[in-house]
């Protein structure tokens, strides 16, 4: 028997967030419907994350604890980035996996769920050059702030990375495809769109790129905020930089991952640029836009990495003055070239350098939150918060902001920052605006 409800359980990065809504609405569309909160669904599915080897199995723990008390199970379908590196395999390391398909054919589920349903075990990781676009029901509703996914893939090929496998190529999506879908989901009710891509800021389509792409957008009426991530350095050119300068809509943030403060180890990494370049990029960003909050990854203890490599990334890190970043500890992915050099650091040391990388990221977050005390500004409505009449929203620099406020998600409010930890702000209610 088809089931009649399911849920879908999204992990890693906002891709899969994207990739989970569409998935719901291709579900929805054969008359499946959304499990409520706490309730049993008929169908579950796993929307993977496959970067550190933690995310990988969690996938797993997961899958097991989906058997019921009185021995029964849901149906379970394995998506996202574990199901297309593990592929059939996957079936193997865990029986009660139903059926495996990849980020690219999604648009296959409602089939595969039908088929597996009939007690076939349907497998589908083929990567054909985003097909699943064409497949997607029209959106109906929107959130306030909504993710489109413009670009997929990486050609970069950094050496502890399996997302140039598990997404395949870059390719772009074409300009009218997400143009139409940016107004569908303003017409749905999103006041900020995220456009999205493993390497966004490579998206084009013929002399066409993000630049021009976030100008069209922010032609788009009832548009409050544009944002886009995750780009790389490599591909930042100088028509995005002015756009930050120029394009109102456009906020100033910008997520630009280096990975390591350390050009012998950014080599070995395979990342095309230096400390240098990449300093000088932020420079030029700073001067189109001098209040834009810079944020970024790192990986601490990539195979080979000395105290002084170290070093040089705390040393980057308060040359940056980072307004918010991302440290993980490396982690070993199987097939990547990394995973078989020599000299893999020790758990401890990484530890102890994820630590010390923490501190020094906190100290200039809250340094960041500091000097926008008392400062003016515009905070997006997302949701409720824990306090009675407490709603959280967002600054244009993305921090989060706590208030006191019956104003409800999408709204767009006058708010003054009034004081400052290292992962959010409180702001006070100045005047309502319309959003
Ligand atoms: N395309 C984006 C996102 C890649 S994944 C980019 O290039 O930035 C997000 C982050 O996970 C990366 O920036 C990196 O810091 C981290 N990461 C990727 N592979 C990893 C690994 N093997 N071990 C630890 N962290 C990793
Ligand atoms: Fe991974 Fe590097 Fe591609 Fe980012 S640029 S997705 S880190 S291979
Ligand atoms: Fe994870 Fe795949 Fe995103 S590996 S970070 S879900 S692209």
């Amino acid at each position: 028997m088809n089931p009649k409800t399911f849920k879908i359980k999204n992990f890693g990065c906002q891709m899969n967030v994207y990739d989970g809504e569409r998935m719901g609405e291709l579900l929805g569309a054969q008359g499946m419907a959304a499990a409520a909160d706490g309730e049993d669904a008929d169908l579950v599915v796993l929307n993977t994350c496959h970067i550190r080897e933690k995310a990988a199995e969690k996938a797993y723990s997961d899958v097991g604890r989906l058997r019921r008390e009185d021995g029964s199970k849901p149906l379970i379908a394995l998506a996202g980035c574990v199901a297309q590196a593990e592929g059939a395999e996957a079936r193997r390391r865990s029986p009660m996996i139903d059926l495996v398909v990849g980020p690219q054919a999604y648009h296959r589920l409602p089939d595969m769920v039908a088929e597996a349903a009939r007690g076939g075990r349907p497998v589908d990781t083929d990567m054909p050059a985003l097909s699943k676009c064409g497949a997607r029901p029209a959106r109906r509703r929107a959130t306030p702030s909504a993710f489109l996914t413009v670009q997929e893939g990486c050609d970069k090929f950094c050496t502890y990375c399996v997302v140039p496998y598990t997404r395949g190529a870059e390719v772009s999506r074409p300009w009218d495809e997400v143009v139409a879908e940016a107004r569908a989901l303003v017409d749905g009710g999103a006041c900020e769109i995220v456009l999205l891509g493993q390497n966004v800021n490579a998206w084009s389509d013929g002399d066409r790129g993000l630049a021009e792409l976030i100008r069209e957008m922010a032609k788009i009426d009832g548009l409050a905020r544009i944002r886009y991530t995750t780009s790389h350095p490599a591909d930042m050119n100088d028509a995005l930089i002015a756009a930050h300068g120029e394009v109102e809509k456009l906020m100033p943030y910008l997520h630009l991952p280096v990975q390591s403060g350390s050009d012998r180890i950014l080599k070995a990494m395979n990342r095309s640029h230096t400390t240098d370049t990449y300093l000088r990029l932020l420079e030029k960003m700073r001067g189109a836009r001098p209040d834009i909050a810079l944020s970024g990854d790192f990986i601490v203890g990539f195979p080979g990495e000395t105290e002084q490599d170290f070093e040089e990334t705390l040393r980057l890190v308060d040359a940056v003055r980072y307004a918010a970043a991302y440290s993980f500890k490396y982690s070993a992915r199987p097939g990547t070239p990394a995973a078989t050099m020599e000299d893999q650091i020790s758990r401890d040391v990484m530890e102890d350098r994820l630590r010390r990388l923490h501190e020094r990221i906190n100290l200039h977050q809250l340094a960041f939150n500091r000097s926008k005390v008392g400062m003016d500004t515009q905070i997006l409505i997302e949701r409720i918060g824990r306090r009675d009449g407490q709603m959280i929203g967002k600054s244009p620099w993305l921090q989060s902001v706590h208030l006191d406020t019956d104003a409800r998600p999408g709204d767009l409010i006058d708010v003054t920052l009034v004081s400052a930890g290292p992962q959010s702000m409180a702001g006070a209610v100045r005047e309502r605006v319309a959003a």
